[in-house]
């Protein structure tokens, strides 16, 4: 066996219907080719993504059922503290109605304009929150993390010599807070070592700057601690996230990922100047600081689920199914992000195809194919969600990578189902010399993953939605 089985099973059902291509065809075509405005009850499988897509135990279920909907001081707000506190460590605890929530607090609280905010790589909403404030965030991950073909354990790291040179540049009056995120999602849900975050506190040490986690994927970040840094095999994975956090000064989480619930989020922190300021603020746009955003059931959801994320036989299994999703694409020969990440597989869609030029969108064109062909939602994470138009000569500039995202929800999906979709990706990639690229052009913002849109909005030069684009005939097979 090639990873441990399901560590749990199935009491209750939910039926998955399957529709025809041609329905399928339909949608995406009145979709304008997005996928984030296809139906849900249209896909077969549906890896968008692993944020609030969870199953819930019978544990947290039964939960809900003793939620306390108070105002305030409600005895789940308690439980939920109780479990923040006795894992991350940080006394002052902010419940948040999701991960950008948090962020937005942060940031607001902590920047002025002209800022700087240094992470390994801000996730969009993270740095779509900076930019907000007309703060500038940089991404300073080590060089091996934007290469998708080496094969190294710790490819999230933040490179502490980039970040030297920043906070030497800067100083701690241009930056309130560097951010580290775990597991690294935008570099494709790689973890960073317990090293490496000794290594990026003494530089912040050294330069009097606080720094955050943004926790999401704590728990697969500390189970590859576990299985990759030497020293770290024989202790728990509690203990690993309690020395992990140990060494921050806050973080801000979205439980939809390793809370394991459906919604809800937190912030969390040392500084109580810091967190009444941000609580001040929470009351205006949020809710009262023992519910924040949340109902007394979520808290208690989440309480659960935080504990629930950190038993090894689910991580083992977790990061295994992901690991095996992985390995079977590529023993195929489709290229993928290497090493295979925590919560998602990358398809390297550059290399997969070729013969489409980047301005005919690969990744989206691949999207876009396993939708209609297959019922399978993936997500692109290339030229159409970073692709833009430089300001200055008018050109259009494409990122260096197009992937597209395969993210698998936690405790959703049986193995068969990952088979089902190794299959099917393996099935294009055969026949990939049909695929072609999608006439999808700038002036069709409406395509553009949401995020990329936020932040035009947030930057406020978004520019007004132009026609539906048509899929070409000979876009897939
Ligand atoms: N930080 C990271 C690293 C994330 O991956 C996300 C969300 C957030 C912050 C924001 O949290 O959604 O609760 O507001 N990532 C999801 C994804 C949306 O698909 O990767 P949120």
């Amino acid at each position: 066996m090639r990873f441990p089985a399901e560590p749990f099973r199935i009491k209750v059902v939910e039926p998955l219907r399957r529709v025809s291509r041609e329905e399928r065809e339909a949608h995406i075509g009145r979709a304008g080719l997005n996928i984030f405005s296809v139906p849900a009850d249209s896909i077969y499988v549906d890896l968008l993504t692993d944020s609030g897509t969870s199953a819930m135990s019978d544990n947290q279920w039964a939960g809900l059922m003793v939620g306390d909907e108070s105002y305030a001081g409600s005895k789940n707000y308690y439980h939920f503290v109780e479990a923040v506190h006795d894992i991350f460590g940080y006394p002052h605890v902010i419940p948040t109605h999701q991960g950008r929530m948090a962020e937005n607090l942060l940031f607001t609280t902590l920047l002025k304009k002209g800022d700087v905010v240094p992470n390994n790589i801000h996730f969009d909403t993270t740095r779509a929150n900076v930019e907000a404030q007309q703060a500038e965030a940089l991404d300073l991950v080590v060089d091996e993390g934007l290469d998708p073909t080496v094969d190294l354990p710790f490819k999230g790291n933040l490179d502490p010599a980039k970040l030297d040179r920043v906070l030497t540049e800067y100083g701690r009056e241009r930056v309130p807070v560097v951010m580290l995120t775990v597991t690294n999602n935008s570099g494709g849900g790689q973890p960073v070592s317990i090293a490496n975050v000794k290594a990026v506190r003494e530089v912040c040490d050294r330069h009097g700057v606080p720094l955050f986690f943004d926790a999401c994927r704590f728990a697969e970040n500390c189970w590859f601690i576990k299985q990759r840094e030497p020293g770290y095999a024989d202790r728990s994975v509690i203990d690993i996230a309690r020395e992990m956090f140990s060494y921050g000064d806050g973080c801000t989480m979205s439980a939809k990922k390793d809370g394991l619930v459906n919604i809800g989020g937190f912030l969390a922190m040392k500084d109580a100047e810091w967190a009444e300021r941000i609580t001040n603020l929470l009351i205006l746009v949020e809710g009262f600081p023992t519910y924040g955003g949340l109902a007394g059931r979520d808290l208690e959801a989440i309480a659960r689920g935080l504990r629930e994320v950190l038993d090894e036989d689910y991580l083992a299994f977790r990061t295994g199914q992901v690991a095996h999703l992985g390995e079977m694409i590529e023993e195929a020969g489709v290229p993928i992000v290497k090493p295979v990440g925590g919560h998602a597989v990358y398809i390297d869609a550059k290399r997969m195809l070729p013969h489409i030029p980047q301005s005919q969108f690969p990744g989206q064109a691949l999207v876009v194919a396993l939708y209609r062909d297959y019922g399978i939602r993936a997500v692109e994470v290339g030229s159409l969600m970073f692709g833009h138009k430089d300001p200055k000569t008018g050109k259009d500039v494409y990122p260096q990578l197009e992937l597209v995202r395969l993210a698998v929800p936690r405790r959703v999906y049986t193995t068969e189902h990952m088979r089902y979709v190794a299959d099917s990706v393996i099935d294009l990639y055969r026949h990939r010399d049909r695929l072609s690229g999608l006439r999808i052009t700038h002036e069709a913002p409406v395509l553009r993953h949401f995020t990329a849109r936020l932040e035009e909005i947030v930057r406020g030069d978004a520019p007004a939605p132009t026609g539906t684009p048509r899929i070409e005939p000979s876009a897939t097979r």
